[in-house]
């Protein structure tokens, strides 16, 4: 039997943040100063990296002719400056473009309804894949780690793009591998228009690049001569530089005006909980549009939201009052970790393992907004976004699922771990059917960011949910804005329950193999997942 790993470097915390509720009221720029730490204006200093933009440098170009054209992706390693001193070496995905350019990880284009054609090559000296996360595709084109591509290989991704406008992505998904790839560079961005997306842009007079961005953040650990470093094997590879967009210490120039930030976490296994601040530090309420999965049927104002590995959040900022010189801060604030599973099945091992990174749920600066220029005209933010809604089945058929820590270190979902169970397939749902996954974790745990391939789901409700989840809570089900939307990856926190709703309807026949895993791609290399399979 195939032993998964129990590790060694199962990392500890020993000191938990407190959720921060700071509420900001009435006019916001130009408040006082009422942080303890340095202000905003010390802190902004170290930003001084201009943030890359998809398109305007070569690392993470555009493709758009991934629809209905076809390009080719080549992994290898590209080695670039990201730190002073050492250049680092990346992985990428690589494409060449018309003229010539080489581009890395590109952000790829697609309407709904376009076929995606893209092909890999795969020169990395290992098995990998693309998986495209968040698509509607039949197994072969999932790129799980069931259909390897082996080196020196070639594979042909050929999909319809059946998924609502919004911000999806792309990683290297190779069997026990993932965490090592992603980390060291295997993701990139795939943004899905469709009409009701571009009416928004039109009402809001956005300028995709200019004041519509996307931000991939991830967290790396850079080591000695800044070599990004993963251990295979490792828990929760957390890193000690978090970069945007490949942008160390990020900063970005914006018009007074609208601003829309499209995030995808593409972490290993950081919890970002986002809040945006100013001089003061309190938090400037902005308008979360959209989640994994698309538009909301209208905008919800928050204050935070928390961003799990592989989750996305569509936000709006209104920054049309502020003034050339004002500095924002995107960041990520104090948060309860709730790692209760500290303890369990190894050795204590005090964070040693990511020298300088900053612990989970503690405060941290992501990326500067300064702005700049001229004001721009915007419309008023519609009352509707999106005609799209989704009901709650009562007759859906219930699966429940609990996840838990084995004494050994072990996580399980249910009895089974994807080593134990050699990668079989551990349920069959027919297709065309709408179940409700019931998904308990344990009150010794962590939380886990849960994803499911091939499938969008809504949640039904939370139960048992921590405080600052309860505290973020917009409805009698105990659902919170994002869980308002279409989503592919939950959060759930220890102790607590996450109902959701899956409509396993698709346009495929025979037997298409997916699987349902924690996106904690240590977890996930680890076996805490399942696969199934949607059939006749
Ligand atoms: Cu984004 Cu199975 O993963
Ligand atoms: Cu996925
Ligand atoms: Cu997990």
């Amino acid at each position: 039997m195939d032993e998964a790993p129990s590790s060694p470097y199962r990392r500890r915390l020993l000191v938990g943040g407190v959720a921060a509720g700071v509420v900001a009221t009435g006019a916001y720029f130009g408040l006082r100063h009422r942080h303890d730490g340095p202000g905003l204006s010390t802190r902004a200093t170290r930003f001084r990296n201009k943030l890359r933009i998809p398109g305007a440098s070569a690392n993470l170009g555009e493709a758009s002719e991934a629809a209905d054209a076809s390009i080719v992706l080549q992994t290898g390693v590209f080695t670039q400056p990201m730190l002073e001193g050492a250049a680092s070496d990346l992985w990428t995905y690589t494409h060449r473009n018309a003229s010539g350019q080489l581009q890395h990880n590109p952000t790829l284009f697609a309407r709904t309804g376009a076929r995606v054609k893209v092909s890999l090559e795969n020169r990395l000296g290992d098995d990998t894949t693309i998986h495209w996360h968040g698509f509607a595709v039949d197994e072969i084109n999932d790129g799980s780690g069931l259909h390897p591509v082996r080196h020196g290989q070639r594979h042909d991704y050929d999909f319809e793009v059946r998924n609502r406008a919004g911000l999806y992505w792309y990683h290297a998904h190779p069997h026990g591998q993932t965490g090592l790839q992603v980390h060291k560079g295997l993701a990139g961005l795939v943004v899905v228009e469709d009409d009701e997306e571009l009416a928004l842009q039109k009402k809001l007079g956005l300028t995709w690049g200019v004041d519509d961005i996307a931000l991939s953040i991830s967290d790396k650990q850079f080591g000695l001569r800044n070599k990004i470093v993963h251990e295979i094997a490792a828990d929760d590879w957390i890193g000690n530089k978090v970069l945007i967009n490949w942008t160390v210490d990020p900063v970005f120039e914006a018009r007074p005006g609208w601003l829309r930030l499209r995030l995808a976490n593409t972490s290993n296994a950081r919890l970002y909980c986002i809040a945006f601040g100013g001089d003061d530090d309190a938090n400037l309420p902005f308008h979360l549009l959209g989640t994994d999965g698309g538009l909301l049927d209208r905008a919800h104002r928050l204050q935070s939201a928390f961003l799990a590995p592989a989750q996305r959040l569509d936000v709006l900022l209104d920054l049309r009052s502020a003034k050339p010189g004002d500095l924002l801060m995107m960041r990520s604030i104090d948060y309860d970790p709730m790692e209760n599973d500290a303890g369990v099945g190894v050795p204590e091992d005090p964070a040693m393992e990511h020298p300088g990174a900053t612990p989970m749920g503690e405060d941290m600066d992501l990326l500067l907004i300064r702005i700049a220029g001229e004001a721009r005209d915007g419309g008023e933010l519609p009352a509707a976004l999106s005609a799209h809604s989704v009901g709650i089945r009562e007759d859906a058929k219930r699966r429940p699922f609990r996840l838990w820590l084995q004494d050994s270190g072990r996580w399980m979902i249910n009895n089974w771990n994807y080593h134990l169970a050699h990668g079989g397939d551990v349920f069959e749902i027919p297709r065309g059917s709408v179940e409700r996954w019931d998904i308990t974790n344990d009150m010794r745990s962590m939380p886990h960011p849960m994803h499911l391939h091939g499938f969008q789901f809504i949640v039904t409700g939370r139960t048992n949910s921590p405080k600052q989840i309860v505290g973020q809570a917009i409805d009698p089900l105990g659902r919170t804005a994002q869980d308002m939307g279409l989503l592919d990856t939950v959060l759930v926190w220890p102790g607590e329950t996450v109902s959701i709703q899956i409509d396993f309807s698709q346009p495929f026949s025979g037997r298409q193999r997916y699987m349902f895993h924690c996106h904690n791609l240590e977890h996930e290399d680890q076996g805490m997942m399942v696969g199934f399979a949607v059939v006749d």
